[in-house]
This record gives C-alpha cells, sequence and structure tokens, in this order.
C-alpha cells in the first residue's frame, strides 16, 4: 500500500508575522509539484497569513503546534481548535517533546487532544520519542509503546487510520545528532508491528510514519530511503527556506 509521504516544518517559537510570510513565500515559490505532501506548522500567530501565501497550492497544507484540550471558555491564553479551523489549519502536532516537558502534557491528555481534533475532522501528528537515559538503558521500544498504548490505542480503527505519527527521539531533537537511519528504521517498524497487532496489517501499512530530530539536508535522504520512514518533521533546518526546500526534494 502506498502511504502518504509528508515534509513537514515546525517552525516552534521562531519568526514574527513578517518573518513567517516571506519564510512562507519563498517555500511556496520553489515548490512546484513536490513528491510529499508539504505541511507549514507556524506558531499561532503567523497561522492566517501562512494560510494566505499557500492556500491556492495542493500540495501545502497548515498545521498548528498544539490546541486547547476543551472547546471554548474560560482558559486564558490558551487556543480552540475551532478558531484554527477558522484559518485554515488541517493538521495539528500533538504531544511534541517540548509541550510534553515544559507544559506537562501526559499522555491521557493527548488521549482527549486526539479525540477532539479527530471528531473536527482534522488530522493529529503524533509526536512519540524517548529521552536519552531511556536509550541508554535499552528500554525506547517499550517506552514509545506505551505512550502509543496511552494515547492512542483506544481509537477504533476507523479513526486511527486518520493520524499520522511522528517518532522524535528527544536526545536528536535540537542537538544536531540525529538517529542514524537504521535506529530511525528500527523503531518506525517496530511502531508498524505494534499497529498491525492493535488493528490489522492494513492499518499498519497505510500509517504515514515521520521521523524527527536533527533532519538536515545532509541525512534526509538516507533516512527517508528507509522502508518505514515515510518523510520527516523537520525543526531548525524548516526555518531556511533552501535547507528546506532541499529537504523537500530528498525524496
Ligand atoms: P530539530 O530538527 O531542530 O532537531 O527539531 C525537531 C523537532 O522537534 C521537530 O518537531
Amino acid at each position: 500500500m502506498s502511504r502518504q509521504l509528508i515534509a513537514a516544518g515546525n517552525w516552534k517559537m521562531n519568526k514574527n508575522y513578517e518573518e513567517g510570510i516571506a519564510l512562507a513565500q519563498a517555500i511556496s515559490n520553489a515548490v512546484q509539484e513536490p513528491e510529499a505532501l508539504v505541511i507549514l506548522t507556524p506558531p499561532f500567530t503567523s497561522l492566517s497569513s501562512v494560510f494566505e501565501v499557500i492556500r491556492d497550492k495542493k500540495s501545502i497544507k497548515l498545521a498548528a503546534q498544539n490546541c486547547h484540550v476543551e472547546k471554548k471558555g474560560a482558559f486564558t491564553g490558551e487556543v480552540s481548535i475551532d478558531m484554527l479551523i477558522s484559518v485554515g489549519v488541517e493538521y495539528i502536532l500533538v504531544g511534541h517533546s517540548e509541550r510534553r516537558a515544559y507544559n506537562q502534557e501526559s499522555n491521557e491528555l493527548l488521549a482527549r487532544k486526539v479525540d477532539l481534533i479527530l471528531s473536527k475532522g482534522l488530522t493529529p501528528i503524533f509526536c512519540c520519542g524517548e529521552a536519552l537515559d531511556i536509550r541508554e538503558a535499552g528500554t525506547h521500544i517499550d517506552f514509545v509503546a506505551n505512550q502509543l498504548q496511552e494515547s492512542l490505542f483506544h481509537l477504533s480503527e476507523e479513526a486511527f487510520r486518520r493520524l499520522v505519527i511522528a517518532y522524535e527521539p528527544i536526545w536528536a531533537i535540537g542537538t544536531g545528532v540525529t538517529a542514524s537511519p537504521e535506529q530511525a528504521q528500527e523503531m518506525h517498524q517496530n511502531i508498524r508491528r505494534l499497529i498491525a497487532k492493535q488493528y490489522s496489517v492494513d492499518t499498519a501499512e497505510g500509517t504515514t510514519i515521520l521521523y524527527g530530530g536533527s533532519v538536515k539536508p545532509a541525512n534526509a535522504r538516507d533516512l527517508f530511503s528507509k522502508p518505514d520512514v515515510d518523510g520527516g518533521l523537520v525543526g531548525g533546518a524548516s526555518l531556511k527556506p533552501e535547507d528546506f526546500v532541499e529537504i523537500i526534494r530528498s525524496f
């Protein structure tokens, strides 16, 4: 089964209003008929302006970095899913390791966010991945399995088929240390095995699994050539248009 290939850029807390428009324009101008779907994930303040830049491009979609778990109400400083939908968002990151670490987001909370996003017809990009001490203890496979178990495996098979997974080992994020293509493949293959066991081989084969953590033009091709790696979730390198465009062309 052919899976959707994706090159997603997570801008994190970078780029002001004008810079965001310029970056989106540079990417949009350079990308004509990409091999992969391109997803831009700017900060909230740039969502609607970036959407205006990409709205006529079928191959570029808009994602948000987070949404609140409640639909509306007295939650000062938060952003609801309906607000995101109203500015053109189709994908939402869930459980990025920075939000797990700095905002105490638990597997249980993330399960509720996944439910909300799917109920609104959007696509969650569910992030998972282990810290260095867990990798060194050799328990990374079990750790990620538990993240999937507690946040995703309550879903019906039909619902599960609508999400994207991003494996982002924390030790590789922003460190310049990339997981080797073999390390990424091992984890992705194992995630696919778990999905097959929980649901079916068909669903496992159809699930897009991205790798994130120091993806750069120099390593993207080797990572994306692995059979279970369906693209990347790119942080730092997605802020430089020439680097991100080269990554998009690495499929
Ligand atoms: P870097 O590409 O900067 O390591 O960040 C990866 C990431 O966290 C994407 O969500």
